[in-house]
């Protein structure tokens, strides 16, 4: 019989986990449930004899994969894979896929929840600003981006949009403007969502040049990984425009100068809150589990992300 793991600090959502034990039940395949886990040590007995493993944003270290015997397939149930050691997984020949898309719509909401609770100044009562007009530069224009742009659509904002990695025309059918460069992104738009990957080439790649740009009401939108941004340009930016704000699903390690510095112009999740609902666990883990099955019953890598 095979085992499955899942190992989540942050848990999903129980009927997530209950609709997922239905799929892995249905093939015969036990499952083992590792939740709020606070040390690795827990994670690394845990994983010791299972052949499958489903995780969060939970750190699948070499450490972890070389605990891990039995190991064969270890599912990353969201977008982002930064957190799984895809090196230590191919040297053992352990399969690592993700499940792209299946969180988007909860992580492109949170985006807009926050965009709305700081332009109405927290709900304190005092007089804010509307959405409607704004230009929203959507940067970059994957899963997340798409429906960030569906969403602004009905808020009346004017959509622009950059990525390299996605033809112009399959940006602009969507009623976006593509442009061609992050700095054309910036220098148009008041607000900019951030949707781009944290890997070797977007570390710290958000910072005082693209920020500097952007016009008046600047309003950086963060659903993305803190570690994009350059947090020692994030400050200086904060120091020269009063009129700057930062919104970021999680907050930045710098968050307590912010905190003492530039009080209301700032909004933070206390742990990334993006696909912390119920709808977006229950896709992530019923594709978890189905990859899983699809894997060992039919050998199919789709969504494989250490070819
Ligand atoms: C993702 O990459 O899918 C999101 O950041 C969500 O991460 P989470 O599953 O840890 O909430």
């Amino acid at each position: 019989m095979k085992k499955v793991l899942i190992a989540t600090e942050k848990p999903f959502a129980p009927a997530a986990v209950e609709q997922l034990k239905n799929v892995l039940d249905e093939a015969g395949y036990q499952l083992n449930l590792l939740e709020k886990y606070t040390d690795a040590d827990e994670f690394r007995q845990a994983v010791g004899d299972v052949d499958a493993l489903i995780v969060r944003s939970d750190k699948v270290t070499r450490d972890i994969i070389e605990a891990a015997g039995n190991l064969k397939i270890v599912i990353r149930a969201g977008a982002g894979y930064d957190n799984l050691d895809l090196d230590a997984c191919s040297e053992k020949g352990i399969v690592a896929m993700n499940t792209p898309g299946q969180n988007s719509n909860a992580v492109a909401e949170l985006a807009f929840g926050m965009m709305i609770y700081h332009t109405r100044n927290g709900f304190d009562g005092t007089s804010g600003n509307e959405l409607r007009d704004k230009k929203l530069g959507i940067h970059a224009f994957g899963n997340v981006g798409k429906y960030v742009a569906e969403i602004a659509k009905g808020f009346g904002m004017i959509l622009y949009a950059y990525d390299p990695f996605v033809l112009k025309e399959d940006i602009e059918k969507h009623g976006v403007k593509a442009v061609e460069s992050a700095e054309e992104l910036y220098k148009a738009c008041q607000y900019v969502s951030l949707n781009i990957p944290a890997n070797e080439e977007t570390i710290k790649s958000i910072g005082y040049q693209l920020l500097s740009m952007m016009p008046k009401g600047a309003t950086l939108v963060n659903t993305a990984r803190k570690e994009v941004i350059n947090e020692d340009e994030l400050l200086k930016i904060f120091e020269e425009r009063p009129d700057f704000s930062y919104l970021s699903d999680v907050a930045p390690d710098c968050k307590d100068n912010i905190d003492s510095n530039y009080k209301g112009r700032y909004v933070f999740t206390a742990k990334k809150m993006g696909a912390q609902t119920a709808e977006a666990n229950i896709k992530a883990g019923i594709a978890a589990a189905k990859q899983i099955v699809n894997y060992f019953e039919k050998d199919d890598t789709t969504f494989q992300v250490n070819k």
